[in-house]
């Protein structure tokens, strides 16, 4: 088992304030003395939906790299933008592409969701978590909503306090957990 920490921004959008957001996870694990790696869905082969499932999983070099990190972490945090009121699609190819179920069996997780519009990704965040222990993995109950995510983030720095200590919180919760 790996002790880092493996951050998932959770789309391949080009332009993706989820990875923003992921960075801020990583200096606060930093912060704490806390290795901490994001993976960028956006490095996931171009064919990845039609040619780097199923029979040809973890083909691909960067797959091969995801699975083995996914498989030797033992604590994650999932960034997760809204997408039509959920999270993005490319983000359930990418875990199913993922070893079952020894990518997940007794992992930890913590989720964080961000939306442009007012609800924070709480329902994608629920569904993800659904999903997450069906895989076996626990989830913290701590789930920052960051919601307005345009007005309350700045240059890659959030600016909305209350969001900040949420996350800082929920980061040594991880930690601990
Ligand atoms: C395909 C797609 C669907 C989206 N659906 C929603 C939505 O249902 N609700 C919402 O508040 N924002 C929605 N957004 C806006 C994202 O939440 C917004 O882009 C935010 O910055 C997080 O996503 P990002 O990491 O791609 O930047 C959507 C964006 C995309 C690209």
């Amino acid at each position: 088992m790996n002790n880092k920490v493996y951050i998932i921004s959770g789309t391949n959008r080009q332009q993706a304030v989820s990875l923003q957001v992921a960075k801020v996870y990583q200096q606060e694990f930093k912060a704490l003395g806390v290795e901490a790696e994001i993976i960028d869905l956006r490095q996931l082969p171009a064919d990845y939906l039609f040619s780097g499932l199923y029979e040809n999983a973890g083909k691909s070099e960067t797959t091969i790299d995801f699975r083995k990190k996914m498989k030797e972490a033992s604590k994650f945090v999932f960034v997760i933008a809204e997408y039509n009121g959920s999270f993005p699609g490319v983000l359930k190819a990418f875990i199913d592409g993922l070893e079952f179920p020894d990518s997940f069996t007794n992992k930890k997780c913590a989720l964080a969701g961000l939306s442009a519009g007012e609800q924070g990704a709480v329902l994608a965040m629920s569904h993800l978590t659904d999903i997450l222990n069906y895989c076996g993995a626990h989830v913290l109950a701590k789930k920052p909503k960051l919601a307005s995510i345009g007005a309350n983030m700045k240059e890659g720095v959030i600016t909305n306090e209350r969001y900040m200590k949420h996350i800082k919180l929920q980061v040594r919760q991880l930690i601990e957990f």
